[in-house]
């Protein structure tokens, strides 16, 4: 795929966007790395901030079903406080069942805020986990009820456990543009807090617009600060959909040479501590759209789909990927 680039009065001008344009098409065509990686969040982070307790037993099964679908990392769930988000208070169950599951090259992660939640997913036998801070003072009070540099220091504690014990651990950090309490946040603090995650050892760092609130123009900023910090390899993007901006947010980190991307089956989602963000972006639609970029994921569009409608059967809605409603429409 190649995109023209627009024609423009100034010479000067037309020559800088030539060249940028020329960046882009050389991010996308790239063969050795047109394969993007999928991170599902649904059993997560599409969960968590659902009021009705979703039994055990249909979270395991839509888990197996995302499996099934050729996704490589399905987050499983939280070992986080069950009183701060009770939906993910099975999290041992959780666990205990996904490590029966029979796609054994699928890898599970679950979200890990302190050493006691890593002790109690590593007596499970946890291969993966992912630490949780931001960029926003705020947000990091209000979600993990401390500041961010004592979730710095209480992280460092969890990275020492999980090397010892060869759990892989992946970082996010949420409010990279904009935050529910603070506003816009500045990208050089988001590159800061990216930055020390993952020279504690984070393999990836997800950058997570966790109110939805970015632009391709604030995510072009955003990341072009955190890849003086972070090598793009080790860069993920995790986009929430309040504004309908997340598959254009997405395009735009492709641009720039991201090859990871957090979704969520069905577009479900939303963080009970931010109030005002709905879904994430939904797999469907994501795995649709890389797809017609002529990129591979793995991924097998139709199973995700029926994952989706799986799920928003359970939940008693209807799918919120525009993509899934289209699929169904045709049968
Ligand atoms: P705290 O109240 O400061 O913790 O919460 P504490 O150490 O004072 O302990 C209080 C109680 O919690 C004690 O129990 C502990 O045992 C228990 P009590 O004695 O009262 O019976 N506790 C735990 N229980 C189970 N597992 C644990 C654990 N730790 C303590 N790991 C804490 C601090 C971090 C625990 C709390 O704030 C918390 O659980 N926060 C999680 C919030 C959360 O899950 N938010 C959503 C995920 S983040 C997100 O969605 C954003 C993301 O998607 C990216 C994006 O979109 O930007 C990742
Ligand atoms: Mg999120």
């Amino acid at each position: 795929m190649l995109i023209q680039s627009p024609k423009l009065i100034n010479k000067n001008q037309s020559r800088i966007v030539k060249q940028w344009f020329s960046q882009i098409n050389r991010n996308l065509t790239n063969n050795a790395t047109d394969s993007v990686r999928i991170v599902e969040v649904g059993p997560r982070d599409g969960l968590q901030n659902e009021k009705e307790i979703v039994p055990t037993d249909v979270k395991l099964d839509f888990i197996s079903r995302l499996a099934g679908s050729g996704l490589s990392h399905v987050e499983a769930t939280s070992f986080v406080s069950p009183k701060w988000v009770p939906q993910m208070g099975d999290h041992k169950e959780i666990l205990a069942g996904v490590m029966k599951l029979p796609y054994t090259s699928v890898s599970y992660p679950v979200l890990v805020p302190n050493i006691k939640g890593f002790q109690s997913a590593l007596s499970l036998g946890v291969k993966e986990i992912a630490i949780f801070g931001a960029a926003s003072e705020s947000f990091s009070r209000k979600n993990i009820n401390c500041s961010i540099a004592d979730s710095l220091k209480r992280f460092s504690d969890v990275m020492e456990a999980a090397k010892n014990n060869n759990v892989k651990v992946r970082g996010y950090v949420s409010c990279v543009v904009g935050c529910p309490y603070e506003g816009p946040i500045k990208p050089e603090k988001v590159a800061e807090v990216a930055a020390e995650m993952y020279s504690m050892g984070c393999y990836e760092i997800s950058l997570g617009d966790t109110i939805g609130v970015g632009t391709p123009g604030s995510f072009r900023q955003m990341l072009a600060a955190v890849q003086q910090a972070v090598p793009v390899q080790n860069l993920a993007v995790h986009c929430h959909d309040t504004y309908g901006q997340a598959l254009a947010n997405i395009l735009a980190s492709l641009e720039l040479g991201v090859r990871v991307v957090d979704a969520s089956t069905a577009g479900l989602g939303g963080c009970p501590y931010a109030k005002g963000a709905s879904g994430n972006v939904a797999t469907e639609d994501v795995v649709y759209m890389l797809h017609g970029l002529g990129m591979k994921t793995g991924v097998d569009l139709n199973k995700v789909a029926e994952a989706g409608k799986f799920i928003s059967d359970q939940l008693g809605r209807q799918t919120m990927s525009k993509v899934g409603r289209a699929l169904q429409a045709k049968k």
